[in-house]
């Protein structure tokens, strides 16, 4: 068995991370955890969602992980920290892409959709001030939307309502471009385009994160050999919901097992 990279999320949004590292290392080893037990991480304190981080990446090395991507915007302003003081293999978070949005905007106006625990964090601050320069930049904390996604409801009336409700003042304001700041909102996009127009630029950050990854792996890993492009699937929720819903997103039959005890 050869080496494997591990991905973890506080559930399913991840899934549209992990899409875009098997399109840039088809023939990895893939191992995703979705911490559905705890899930959403958005409204949780930081001192909770970074022991969260810690026990899902001792769980994920102990499978085998040689690189490790957090598919999680508000885990990686949380723990990307501590997790890299403690583990010494390579770490790829991921935060919103402010820099790419404000190279997209005509309008001059970016909102950002993410988290609130994204949103209050000082990593988002820093970010905004290295990056936002004369575009002006409008948040927007979208309590709910996670919870949608988990339970597969793409294009129900109840998350239409919420993607209206939070993209209305981006919208009122001139926003031309949009940040998926989250990793489950990219399965939202469909119904996202439906409520803003065709005109809106969605960013978000899954391709940029895979292409890091290969780049770390590559320079900081380069005797590994690569695994056997398979993919397996852990929760800390209820095993059958996870697959359910797992094998829509992932797009194949999914058969998630629960994570040990000791991780739960
Ligand atoms: N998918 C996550 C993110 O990228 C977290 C969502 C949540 O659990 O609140 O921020």
């Amino acid at each position: 068995m050869g080496s494997s990279i591990g991905v973890f999320d506080s559930g399913v949004g991840g899934l549209s991370v992990l899409h875009h590292i098997r399109q840039t290392l088809p023939h990895e080893r893939l191992i995703y955890v979705a911490d559905s037990a705890h899930v959403p991480y958005g409204d949780k304190t930081p001192a909770y969602i970074e022991q969260r981080s810690h026990t899902l990446t001792q769980f994920l090395l102990e499978q085998g992980a040689s690189a490790i991507v957090i598919a999680c915007n508000t885990a990686t302003a949380a723990a990307v920290h501590s997790l890299r003081e403690k583990f010494s293999l390579p770490i790829v978070g991921m935060e919103p892409a402010v820099k790419p949005a404000v190279a997209a905007t005509k309008s001059g106006v970016v909102g950002v959709l993410a988290t609130v625990g994204t949103l209050a964090s000082a990593r988002f601050a820093a970010l905004l001030g290295k990056y936002a320069g004369e575009v002006k930049i409008i948040t927007q904390g979208c309590p709910g939307l996670v919870e949608q996604v988990e339970r597969g409801e793409l294009h129900s009336m109840k998350t239409r309502r919420l993607v209206e409700r939070y993209t209305a003042p981006l919208l009122a304001q001139g926003a031309d471009t949009l940040i998926l700041g989250c990793t489950h909102y990219p399965f939202l996009a469909p119904l996202i385009r439906e409520v803003a127009g065709d005109n809106i630029t969605l960013v978000d950050t899954g391709e940029a994160v895979a292409r890091q990854l290969q780049r770390r792996m590559q320079t900081e890993l380069p005797e590994r050999i690569s695994g056997d492009a398979s993919a397996q699937f852990f929760t800390s929720g209820d095993a059958a919901q996870a697959s359910r819903i797992m094998s829509v997103l992932w797009g194949e039959q999914v058969m998630a097992q629960q994570l040990p005890s000791e991780s739960l």
